[in-house]
């Protein structure tokens, strides 16, 4: 048995010693993915049921294009953001975010593998790359392609922004909830002498916030994700304005 595969075999027995729970549950995961994954289909086959068109390249949009794509319907992707985009708002947060999702029950797919309890940011946008490349998605996604229209043919096939990109018997909208960021405006902040940040855009700031005195406005879980911050980057004083108790 070569040092990989002791190694292996040392980390599982740990894990089973340590974290039992977890053990069942990376082995239940494993049936999961054996049983409930559909079969990608073999690169370069054509898929002949019906093409779907998928707009959104996050979590939701590559699961449910390899879904389709797993039951022999063609897809088309597309993402109006660049291929940095593939995992959707998940590709955006904060690198410093130590914010992790509330339970490894979160499952997008039936391959979906979490190793450690609380799966962070860096670990589902692995899944939902490995995904999207294990059903062969790459082919199938046009990146920095804003869907701004969608309409029908005189016989019914879907038209995404225009004939260009062909015609779809079926469309499915992932295009996420949250949006792009929005400022804020505070009746008078031009007064203010220092810098103001929304807390989609706190990588590179931790030498803003330093020894200073900083507001945390809000109390939801970006919030939280800026105090966090705040208290890492060693801010001399924290404040937050929740103006309510949620
Ligand atoms: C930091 C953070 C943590 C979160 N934690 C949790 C959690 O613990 N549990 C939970 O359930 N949810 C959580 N959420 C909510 C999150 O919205 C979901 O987890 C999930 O990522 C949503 O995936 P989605 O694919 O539906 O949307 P998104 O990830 O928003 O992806 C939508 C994609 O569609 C693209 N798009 C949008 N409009 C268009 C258009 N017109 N044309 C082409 N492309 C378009 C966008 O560029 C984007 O890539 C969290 C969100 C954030 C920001
Ligand atoms: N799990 C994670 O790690 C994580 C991390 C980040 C985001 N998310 C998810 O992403 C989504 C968005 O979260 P979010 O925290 O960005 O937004 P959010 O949940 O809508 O919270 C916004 C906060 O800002 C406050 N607020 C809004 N406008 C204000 C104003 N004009 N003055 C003062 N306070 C104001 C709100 O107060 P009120 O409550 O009084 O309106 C609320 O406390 C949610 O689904 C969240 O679960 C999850």
């Amino acid at each position: 048995m070569g040092s990989f595969h002791r190694g292996t075999l040392r980390a599982y027995l740990q894990r089973l010693c340590n974290s039992p729970f977890q053990f069942l549950y990376i082995l239940i995961q494993y049936v999961l993915d054996l049983v409930l994954s559909p079969t990608p289909p073999p690169p370069d086959t054509t898929l002949d049921r019906p093409k779907i068109a998928i707009i959104g390249a996050g979590l939701t949009g590559v699961s449910s294009a390899s879904h389709c794509v797993g039951h022999g319907f063609d897809v088309q992707i597309f993402e109006a953001g660049s291929r940095d985009s593939v995992g959707g708002i998940w590709a955006k947060v904060n690198n410093t975010s130590g914010l992790q999702i509330h339970s490894l029950m979160y499952r997008f797919h039936p391959s979906v593998r979490w190793n450690n309890g609380y799966p962070d940011r860096k670990a589902i946008v692995t899944e939902i790359e490995k995904l999207w490349k294990r059903y062969g998605l790459q082919e199938k996604t046009k990146f920095e392609t804003p869907v701004e229209k969608v309409y029908k043919d005189e016989l019914g096939r879907w038209i995404i922004n225009d004939p260009s990109h062909g015609r779809f018997d079926g469309v499915i909208a992932a295009i996420g909830t949250c949006g792009d960021p929005k400022m804020g405006h505070i009746p008078g902040q031009e007064r203010f002498q220092g810098p103001i940040y929304h807390s989609s855009d706190l990588d590179g700031r931790e030498g803003d916030a330093k020894g200073k005195k900083v507001l945390v406005v809000g109390g939801g879980a970006s919030a939280i994700e800026a105090m966090e911050f705040v208290e890492h980057a060693k801010a001399k004083k924290t404040y937050i304005l929740a103006r309510s108790e949620k």
